[in-house]
């Protein structure tokens, strides 16, 4: 009997097979879980609903797989439509995976200071207070012993030159996490974060991934990158009943990273000889 056996939610956020998402569905769905999803809505005018597309080649044919609606985080009657079908097939959900960021490019690329007030505005409801509205309208079919998790980056602990508002925004999702877990404690429902390292997404691009993964391989103490597997499977079992207990955390699966203090090896390779 798989890990997930009986056990049914919601993952919003797989864009195509890069995404973390999708590493984490992957992981639930082979361990018997069924699984509702949502993409992001395609434009009227694109005839080959190219968003809804790339997630259904990812979901059709998968036996857990539920349903795949569209959902724009920024509408509440979106994310209503979504629960509501939950409700449908499910009845209760007892896992909740929020993979969701954006921040409009000409506000994340330039200086944090010069973010301007919409694009802090878009950038924040979009990456951080989704998160609350999806809990919100999600509460009444949350199982007790229910898991909510969501991603979530370094830079919202410490300054990432480049990764600029969109740092203020996961240092906001970081603090709604704790404040979450600690409302829906009494209700047996947990909330955390996995903080991954650099990793090849189409989000990852925009926020300067490539720099990133240089770093990483020369600066973390395990000397290399993580992989989608690795916060796949770390993912799962913070949402899984493997981890009863844990709420309000912020799990790093980063090869250690956040823990130097200092450049640590990379400094061997800017050192001269001799010195
Ligand atoms: N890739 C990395 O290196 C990395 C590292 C740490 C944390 N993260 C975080 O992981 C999460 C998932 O990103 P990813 O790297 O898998 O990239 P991704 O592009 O595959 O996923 C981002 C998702 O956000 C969705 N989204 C954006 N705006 C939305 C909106 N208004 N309504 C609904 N959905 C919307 C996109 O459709 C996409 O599915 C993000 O929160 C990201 O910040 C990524």
């Amino acid at each position: 009997m798989g890990r997930f056996a009986g056990a049914k939610g919601l993952v919003l956020g797989v864009a195509n097979d890069h995404s973390i998402a999708w590493a984490i569905a992957k992981e639930i769905l082979a361990d018997g879980g069924r699984i509702g999803f949502s993409h992001l809505p395609d434009r009227p005018d694109d005839e080959r609903q190219r968003n809804r597309r790339r997630v259904a080649q990812l979901t059709d044919g998968e036996a857990g797989a539920a349903f795949l609606v569209p959902m724009d985080v920024s509408s509440d009657d979106q994310i209503a439509a979504v629960i509501d079908r939950a409700r449908q097939e499910f009845g209760t959900i007892d896992f909740l995976v929020h993979s969701i960021a954006y921040a409009p490019m000409e506000d994340l690329k330039g200086p944090t200071t010069d973010c301007s007030r919409e694009g802090f505005r878009i950038a924040m409801e979009t990456s951080a207070y989704s998160l609350l509205a999806v809990a919100r309208l999600a509460r009444p079919i949350l199982a007790p012993d229910a898991s909510i998790l969501t991603l979530t980056y370094f830079g919202g602990e410490k300054v990432v030159p480049g990764y600029n508002i969109m740092g203020v925004c996961k240092a906001t999702l970081d603090a709604c996490v704790k404040y979450m877990a600690f409302d829906l404690g009494p209700a047996g429902v947990r909330v955390n974060a996995i903080s991954a390292g650099p990793l090849r997404t189409l989000a990852g691009r925009g926020a300067g991934v490539e720099e990133m993964l240089g770093l990483y391989e020369h600066m973390s103490p395990m000397g290399r990158n993580i992989t989608h597997e690795e916060v796949g499977k770390a993912g799962a079992w913070l949402l899984s009943k493997d981890s009863l207990g844990i709420t309000g955390e912020i799990l790093h699966v980063d090869a250690g990273y956040n823990i130097m203090g200092s450049p640590g090896r990379l400094l061997n390779l800017v050192r001269k000889p001799g010195e």
